[in-house]
């Protein structure tokens, strides 16, 4: 288990490293940098870029800003010095599962299309309208990766029940297997794209054991209780944290398990890179800080027990 959060770890490093690499291109690229090598004004800047979409050129330079590429000051936006290092080494790069790369690298590539209007067809982020590039990011090993360390983590196994919050196209099959045909498992997902995906393959798959329901996670009152419940990658599009981890520990029996999966943001420096592009999707709030997570623990008022597993995964066990 240790081998296995370590690599997932390792890989959410990496594609906060490359997202940052990713961002200084488009610095460079949209002649943002060239600009701020002498100080102008924000308004200044927004008109002079040749970006039409403002908003995400404003999102842009504010993330250039939290990072402190560039420096604000009286008003005023100057180019600081930036440096930045991509640790390739005998050591880091076995952990690596390259898939991620091509889809990080396409995204990158959206946001040409995303700057000439949000809504340009070639922008693929929706849950909805491009499930289908959804399904292809969920389906990749580094996806699988963490579903493993949940199965293991939440000790799932024939006969449980378990309830997978925002369960996209791809756990319902692979998380579902592990519950079996004695077991439940109940996928709830807003997305019909999405949803349309999970179940040809569960209907393909023959796994009569797996339900799923198109709801929003915001705002259902689950009326049953179940051995696990799970979070992975979900967090981010919720603005209503204590809201989804109440709901989430009121469907647990006692000594059931919360498995949340997230790259907590105090764990990782610069996830703000990252998280301009996953701004692409509307839905996108920004990843949890662990602390919020607890936060939101305290504040369901149920007694719990919490384990730590490497910088993205809480294990939490009702009590
Ligand atoms: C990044 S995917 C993660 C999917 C899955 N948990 C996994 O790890 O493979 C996020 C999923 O959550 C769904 N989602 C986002 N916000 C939601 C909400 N408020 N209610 C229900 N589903 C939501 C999306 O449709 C999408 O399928």
């Amino acid at each position: 288990m240790d081998a296995l959060i370590k690599k997932l770890d390792k890989n959410i490093s990496a594609m906060v490293r490359i997202s940052m690499l990713h961002l200084l291109q488009l610095g460079l690229k949209y002649g943002i940098f060239a600009r701020l090598a002498s100080p102008q004004s924000r308004g200044d800047i927004l008109t002079s870029v040749p970006v039409g979409n403002k908003a995400l050129l404003r999102n842009l330079i504010n993330t250039y800003v939290k990072m402190g590429i560039i420096k604000e000051s009286g008003g005023r936006l100057i180019l600081d010095e930036f440096s930045y290092t991509l640790n390739i080494s005998p050591e880091n790069i076995p952990y690596i599962t390259p898939g991620w790369v091509s889809i990080f690298e396409e995204i990158y590539r959206m946001v040409d299309y995303a700057s000439i209007t949000p809504e340009h067809p070639k922008v693929l982020m929706d849950f909805d309208k491009d499930a289908d590039f959804w399904d292809m990011r969920l389906s990749l090993e580094f996806n699988s990766l963490y579903r493993e360390i949940t199965v293991k983590a939440g000790g799932l196994k024939d006969e449980m029940k378990v309830l997978d919050l925002g369960c996209g196209s791809v756990s319902p099959v692979e998380i579902g297997q592990h519950v079996g045909p004695n077991g439940e498992y109940v996928g709830i997902d807003f997305s019909p794209g999405i949803l349309s995906i999970a179940e040809s393959r569960i209907r393909s798959s023959g796994m009569d054991w797996v339900t799923l329901r198109e709801l929003d996670i915001r705002k259902i009152i689950p009326k049953r209780r179940y051995d696990a419940v799970i979070m992975s990658f979900i967090l981010e599009y919720v603005d209503s944290i204590n809201r989804v981890v109440k709901t989430a520990m009121d469907a647990l029996e006692s000594g059931g398990k919360l498995i949340i999966v997230e790259p907590f943001r105090e764990n990782y420096p610069n996830i703000c890179a990252w998280e301009f592009f996953e701004r692409l999707t509307k839905d996108f709030v920004g990843f949890p800080s662990r602390s919020a997570v607890l936060n939101a623990l305290e504040a369901s008022g149920e007694e719990f027990r919490i384990k730590e597993l490497g910088s993205s995964v809480l294990l939490i066990t009702k009590m």
